[in-house]
């Protein structure tokens, strides 16, 4: 007998980045987008169009780029909403929209000021109106864990007669546990009358920890859609990691009898872009796509992998697309090599884009001998655009026991700049001549490096986070073998994504960052 299929929804480009200082660029997005459906997502939310110019665009991109997976846009039950994601979706072969409206007690009476028959009415209308834009429209009930049962039902009722042909019933607040979560789905099931014309679909906050838990209980009562994201990432805490709920259902098919179309074999690759477009590493012991999910340091592990390795893996890591950092190029590697590396890897990048890598590459194997997968992708998701207002060229310094000195030259709108000045510490003196060179108000929020492979000519990745004046965060990535280098381009990097989304934002007809 054929088993049932789980529909993986994935919205890192949404929930993802709603994450405080997650800010994505327009490439970033459409180069996961275009990973998101080599690996057979079904479904893609490719953000909230009405949010800002720059959402609209990114998703109407996705939506004309997109081959396979259907793409969704969200949108709050507001006319102006629906209207705008039922445009930006319209390119794609499978266009969604996703619109939601609270049906807790608490949202009721403290957020939307509703009563329970004027969010029915609310419904009636929004779920109506998506339906004539669109053949395919998910309704989500907000805070769904934490509503009146019979009401909720009733909702639900509502948002399938007027068409919705998906319901979500999500944990808005990471509160629920997984034997209530699925009595929920359960419950759902035997007091909607209509269920049999929707398919249950579930999204789960991480907050206690328990949103892959949650999702993969509900699916044993009859949910069939699983929303979640790479990495987990998401707003608070996160969401469902798709790689721990696609992992666990083909490892335990004895509980989880069931289909999905996902190829693991992407995880590792997806994982490292998202981790670099948003800013947010991955912590080391994160299930799957941890950079220590299969390494064995005690003695005894050590001993049974020698072995055989099912003693203590329970997956392999090539199963996720780990291939134990094969040394791949090196110096003498010609363009072509290149090219086909960076395909293997899924980048398809332009021509002209190609041009740039393949100098930095070169670059990167005149001063570092071996050149891992790992350092080509961080060779890419830290390589700068020439559209962006400030270019790094050079820097110099001097520090010691005593006193640092940074030097640096940058371009800043076409004019090359120079400065040098001293600080507490090389960073420090880095930071200051950016700022100095290219006056501006954001504030540093966070200044991490991690060493890219191992070895002292390794490559260090650092990742500079800045926070502007309206309080919202930016991330950017330097990568070099010197690691003040690498810092002042994330610095610089983080800087230009302020500037992009300050002339996307003045260029917009509606206010962006809207919050949920
Ligand atoms: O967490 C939530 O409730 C949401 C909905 C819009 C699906 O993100």
């Amino acid at each position: 007998m054929a088993k049932d299929k789980i529909i993986i929804f994935d919205t890192t480009l949404r929930d993802g980045e709603q994450s405080a200082g997650a800010t994505m660029t327009l490439n970033e997005k459409l180069a996961i987008a275009e990973l998101l459906d080599q690996m057979n997502v079904d479904i893609i939310e490719a953000g909230f169009a009405i949010a800002s110019d720059g959402d609209f665009e990114a998703v109407k991109k996705i939506a004309e780029n997109t081959k396979n997976a259907t793409v969704c846009s969200l949108a709050r039950s507001i006319r102006g909403d629906i209207e705008r994601a039922g445009e930006a979706v319209k390119p794609a072969g499978r266009g969604r929209i996703h619109t939601f409206v609270s049906t807790s007690d608490i949202h009721l009476k403290y957020q939307i000021k509703k009563t329970k028959d004027q969010v029915i009415d609310i419904i009636k209308d929004t779920v109506t109106l998506s339906r004539n834009l669109c053949d395919d429209v998910e309704w989500s009930a907000m805070d769904a864990t934490r509503s009146n049962k019979d009401f909720l039902f009733k909702a639900i009722e509502t948002a399938i007669s007027c068409g919705a042909t998906t319901v979500n019933i999500p944990d808005t607040v990471g509160y629920t546990i997984p034997e209530e979560y699925a009595a929920l789905i359960k419950d759902i099931r035997n007091n909607v009358p209509n269920i049999d014309k929707a398919i249950i679909s579930v999204h789960c906050q991480n907050d206690l920890g328990l949103a892959s838990a949650n999702s993969l209980s509900a699916i044993q009562e009859g949910a069939r859609q699983i929303e979640c994201t790479i990495n987990g990432l998401g707003e608070r805490a996160g969401n469902t990691a798709m790689e721990e709920v696609v992992m666990a259902i083909k490892t335990r098919p004895d509980f989880l009898d069931f289909e999905v179309s996902i190829d693991p074999t992407y995880f590792s690759r997806i994982s490292t872009l998202v981790s670099r477009a948003s800013g947010f590493a991955v912590q080391k012991n994160k299930a799957i796509v941890g950079a220590n999910a299969f390494a064995h340091e005690s003695g005894i592990h050590q001993d049974g992998m020698l072995k055989n390795r099912s003693t203590y893996e329970i997956i392999t890591p090539e199963s996720v697309g780990y291939n134990s950092s094969a040394l791949v190029l090196g110096k003498h590697s010609g363009r072509h090599a290149f090219k086909a590396k960076l395909e293997d890897l899924g980048f398809n990048i332009s021509e002209e884009e190609l041009d740039s890598c393949f100098k930095q590459f070169k670059d990167l194997a005149d001063r570092k001998k071996e050149i891992f997968d790992e350092d080509i992708i961080s060779l890419i998701g830290a390589k700068s655009s020439k559209h962006d207002r400030v270019q790094f060229v050079a820097l110099e310094i001097s520090c010691g026991s005593k006193d640092s000195e940074a030097n640096l030259t940058v371009i800043f709108d076409n004019n090359e700049l120079q400065l040098k000045t001293k600080g507490n510490g090389p960073v420090d003196a880095i930071f200051k001549a950016t700022r100095k060179l290219v006056p501006h108000e954001a504030r540093l929020d966070l200044y991490q490096v991690h060493s890219v492979t191992g070895g002292t000519d390794a490559q260090a990745d650092v990742t500079v986070r800045l926070e502007d004046s309206k309080g919202r965060t930016f991330s950017g990535h330097g990568a070099d073998t010197d690691t003040l280098v690498a810092s002042s381009k994330a610095y610089i990097a983080a800087l230009n994504k302020i500037f992009n989304q300050a002339s996307t934002a003045n260029n917009s007809s509606t206010s962006s960052n809207i919050a949920i």
